[in-house]
């Protein structure tokens, strides 16, 4: 087993990895970290995503599983949209069925229905110590036409609550109130306690 981390206040300035394949998401989380003393690096191990209805679910599979594989302090994050209309489609789906159907056949789908929706992000860290698990959301609002060109997935048609323009369009409304923000901010908060 690895040193023990003798507290977990050691966590700030120490490496951590992000176990992900996605650099949206690592670019994201690497800002804000380091704003909280935490550097990351990344990591692709090519998990296999496990069938769970919800995010923390895969998070903790995957995580537990790259524990295993590479022994060091990591985390990783297993995010997607739920739209309320729709029964919480396309959720732990998310990536999968913007590939096949994309943005215009979610807002095909749509069509005469309520568009209340959240982005849901789920967070597993795990060291040779600590097991932590959290789970953040974002609510808003399926926007009519796909707008802006900033951010990733399903950014141009997500408009937060209270608000008018997309994540695509305000990169800055999204960094400060996003699903992603709030759980590694609350990340953050836990590997700062003793
Ligand atoms: P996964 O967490 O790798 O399963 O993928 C989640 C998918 O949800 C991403 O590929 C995006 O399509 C979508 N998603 C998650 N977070 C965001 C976000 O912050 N903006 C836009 N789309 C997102």
């Amino acid at each position: 087993m690895q040193k023990k981390l003798a507290h977990n206040g050691d966590c700030m300035g120490k490496k951590i990895f992000f176990i992900t394949s996605n650099a949206h998401k690592f670019s994201e989380a690497q800002k804000l970290l380091k704003k909280c003393g935490i550097s990351i690096k990344r990591k692709n191990l090519h998990l296999e995503e496990v069938r769970a209805q919800e995010c923390s679910e895969v998070a903790k599979a995957c995580a537990i599983e790259a524990y295993k594989r590479i022994r060091k302090p990591l985390f990783v994050e297993d995010s997607g949209l739920f739209i309320k209309s729709l029964n919480g489609f396309p959720g732990v789906y998310s990536a999968s069925v913007l590939q096949k159907i994309g943005l215009r056949g979610i807002l095909a789908l749509l069509k005469g229905k309520r568009r209340d929706a959240e982005f849901i992000c789920a967070i597993c860290y795990v060291d040779n110590s600590k097991l932590v698990q959290i789970c953040k959301r974002c609510k808003g609002k399926i926007s009519k036409m796909p707008s802006g060109r900033k951010g990733f997935g399903y950014d141009p048609i997500f408009v937060p609550q209270g608000g008018k323009l997309t994540f695509a369009q305000d990169e800055k409304t999204k960094a400060e109130l996003s699903h992603r923000t709030a759980a590694l901010k609350a990340l953050c908060a836990r590997l700062a306690k003793r």
